[in-house]
């Protein structure tokens, strides 16, 4: 997580098809949203997208996100359409995450996206991680709960924000996990909420929280392989090696990485280690376990593992991807074809959001 400029989250229809993907060569690279030089530095970062596969309607189109640089105050252009802090007076800032429902929770329909935020004022001075939700494909969106309040938009120990949420559904329930650092006895930790409804919330559960106050895990993606575990990725900053070294729990219930092995550290065979916002996905290309794909911030490969997540399974792999701060992984739906969408580097000047393709 960082602590920058103010920024709005905006959403982009990127393509119309996946298919028409490979007719404008994404596999050096496309711009998604090149910012004009109006926008305040860094422009954009953090993008996430969804793949709108799940009812039959909008079949294969890409929505894309990100936090979104525009010069004060936040503007209402709207290439596709923007979400809007409807709630809080402040604006929806830093941190987006796209979900669509692939089952119907409470009163929302499978298919419903979902699109979680971080909204913070201007001066910093709050966090709250709220749920916005769009029966339209993307189109309007309406708000439907808080999750988590949070203090001071510094990631400093001592301040008390919460940060980064990611969404996914576990036994018929909505899952979200976020970055917390509200715990007096943890600088930062990593903890989940459930919902039946995604209008009440359940207690807040550690997932990952060390001994050591210093210690910043943060920055929870999570993927499903095909032995029914699950795997953990987080940045792991303060850890004992310094840095923020990713780091990642398997475990077989994604409700309990807390009482997981306390986390390998990610190694290639060929020594690259890879530091600081890590996303994680698995796609079932590559043999009878599949492929786990881990991006950093530190790369511009990616780190495939074809061994369930074994330790001594990290192979290196370069892609025509650039670098970027929560670089996002998603397996389209050829499975062989992983899109790789950025939002710029932390203290980049002229941050625009470009998506790639890896073949693997
Ligand atoms: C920060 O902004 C919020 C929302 O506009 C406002 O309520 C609060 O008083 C401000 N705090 C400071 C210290 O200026
Ligand atoms: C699948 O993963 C297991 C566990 O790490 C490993 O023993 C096995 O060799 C892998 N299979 C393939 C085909 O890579
Ligand atoms: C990089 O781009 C080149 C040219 O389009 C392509 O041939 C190559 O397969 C790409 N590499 C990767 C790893 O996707």
């Amino acid at each position: 997580m960082h602590s920058d400029f103010p920024a709005t989250l905006l959403l982009l229809l990127w393509s119309a098809a996946v298919s028409a993907l490979t007719s404008v060569s994404p596999y050096t690279g496309v711009s998604i949203f090149k910012p004009p030089s109006s926008y305040i530095v860094p422009r954009t970062l953090y993008a996430r997208t969804v793949l709108l596969p799940q009812d039959g309607t909008d079949q294969n189109v890409l929505l894309a996100t990100w936090e979104n640089y525009s010069p004060e105050p936040p503007l209402t252009w709207t290439p596709f359409s923007n979400v809007m802090d409807t709630q809080n007076g402040w604006g929806m800032r830093y941190q987006p995450f796209l979900y669509e429902l692939t089952e119907a929770i409470g009163a929302f329909p499978a298919g419903t996206i979902l699109c979680a935020g971080n909204s913070i004022p201007t001066n910093l001075s709050n966090t709250q991680i709220d749920v916005y939700a769009s029966l339209n494909k993307g189109r309007t969106w309406q708000f439907v709960s808080h999750v988590a309040a949070g203090g001071l938009a510094e990631p400093t120990n001592g301040d008390t924000p919460v940060w980064e949420p990611f969404i996914m559904t576990f036994n018929h329930q909505i899952v979200i996990y976020y970055s917390d650092q509200r715990d007096p006895l943890h600088g930062q930790k990593l903890v989940h909420q459930v919902t039946s409804d995604l209008r009440t919330w359940g207690a807040v559960v550690d997932d990952v929280a060390y001994d050591a106050f210093a210690a910043r895990p943060g920055m929870t993606t999570i993927a499903l392989l095909p032995n029914g575990q699950y795997i953990i990725t987080y940045e792991y900053c303060n850890s004992p090696q310094g840095g923020c070294v990713v780091t990642y729990r398997l475990a077989s219930s994604p409700l309990t990485f807390n009482a997981a092995a306390p986390g390998t550290f990610l190694v290639a065979t060929t020594g690259e280690v890879p530091t600081s916002s890590p996303n994680v996905a698995w796609t079932p290309t590559g043999g009878a376990n599949g492929t786990i794909i881990v991006s950093a911030n530190s790369h511009t490969g990616v780190f495939v593992n074809k061994a369930l997540g074994a330790a001594g399974g990290w192979t290196y792999v370069q892609t025509n991807a650039t670098r970027s701060y929560a670089r996002e992984v998603r397996v389209l739906p050829t499975t062989s074809q992983i899109m790789l969408t950025g939002g710029g580097s932390l203290g980049g000047t002229t941050n625009a959001v470009t998506g790639t393709i890896l073949q693997l």
